[in-house]
């Protein structure tokens, strides 16, 4: 089971993707989880985890007597996850799978729900954050990373770059996604009534050999049935995008500036959410 209209397609290149982008913002979701302090006994669940998404870091942070739930719809990327997370011993995560927008848990049984390049990639992604909200006890997180691919620049320019960055941006807003979303998860945030809010973007440098300085290639790769059925360009144009892009990405002299990963927070207030802003 896959997810309908998620348009980037399962492949060992895309396990590989969303391994290279979790370690190149390891360290940012590690540490905004100790701002947040996630500790001993917490229930998090990570929705859309893909192959594994945070579960490691949390299934460390809360210990043998907390529990992480790694949710996602598509089953082949959950039995990659299964592997990894039996391969590293986090004996304290489980995978479910199940749909992000109504997912069949309990209301209000986590301490933390997170959800990381899910809200922003899938159509109408923004309505899994009604849902989200829902699953998080009164007094609980709420924890959203997601992208903003108004920063992605390159160095020097090439028009192969622009080409490929405005056929990636247009092809997930054809679908109804926005890759523009992170910053403006803040407004999402107050509107719904969740209070204590932080925000904070997380920007990377990045030049030859470093694994995801072939990012923008590989994810439209990955996004190519959705690209020729929408006859955004030929078969042929998407290869020879892909082959110049890879090539000019692969000069020493090259330098880009990732996607920012925008990371907002906010606390269920103890006497819960207004009505109003629950879904
Ligand atoms: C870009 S990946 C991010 C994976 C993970 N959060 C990470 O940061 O590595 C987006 C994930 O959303 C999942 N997805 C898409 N639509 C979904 C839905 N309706 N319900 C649950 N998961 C969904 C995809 O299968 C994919 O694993």
């Amino acid at each position: 089971m896959v997810a309908k209209d998620y348009p980037i397609k399962t492949s060992k290149q895309e396990v590989a993707r969303l391994r290279m982008q979790s370690d190149l913002f390891r360290v940012d979701a590690a540490s905004m989880l100790d701002r947040i302090g996630v500790g001993l006994g917490w229930r998090c669940l990570d929705l859309c985890c893909g192959v594994g998404g945070i579960t490691d870091l949390l299934s460390r942070r809360v210990g043998t007597e907390g529990t992480v739930t790694g949710a996602d719809v598509d089953s082949a990327k959950l039995a990659v996850a299964r592997d990894w997370a039996a391969a590293n011993g986090l004996d304290n995560v489980r995978f479910e799978q199940t749909d992000a927008f109504a997912t069949g848990f309990p209301e209000t049984s986590f301490d933390l729900v997170h959800s990381r390049f899910a809200l922003s990639v899938i159509p109408n992604g923004t309505e899994i954050l009604d849902h989200m909200v829902t699953l998080v006890r009164p007094g609980g997180i709420v924890f959203v990373e997601e992208a903003n691919v108004q920063t992605m620049e390159c160095v020097p320019p090439d028009p192969v770059w622009d080409r490929a960055l405005a056929l990636m941006v247009d092809t997930f807003a054809k679908i109804g996604a926005d890759v523009h979303l992170g910053p403006k998860l803040y407004g999402m945030f107050r509107a719904k009534g969740l209070t204590e809010l932080r925000v904070r973007p997380c920007l990377h440098a990045l030049r030859a050999g470093d694994p995801m300085m072939m990012h923008l290639p590989s994810t439209v790769e990955g996004m190519r049935e959705a690209i020729l059925s929408m006859d955004m360009l030929t078969a042929v144009e998407l290869e020879h995008m892909v082959e110049r892009l890879r090539k000019h990405l692969s000069k020493p002299d090259t330098v880009t500036i990732s996607y920012s990963m925008v990371q907002v927070v906010g606390r269920v207030p103890e006497d819960g959410l207004p009505q109003s802003s629950v879904c």
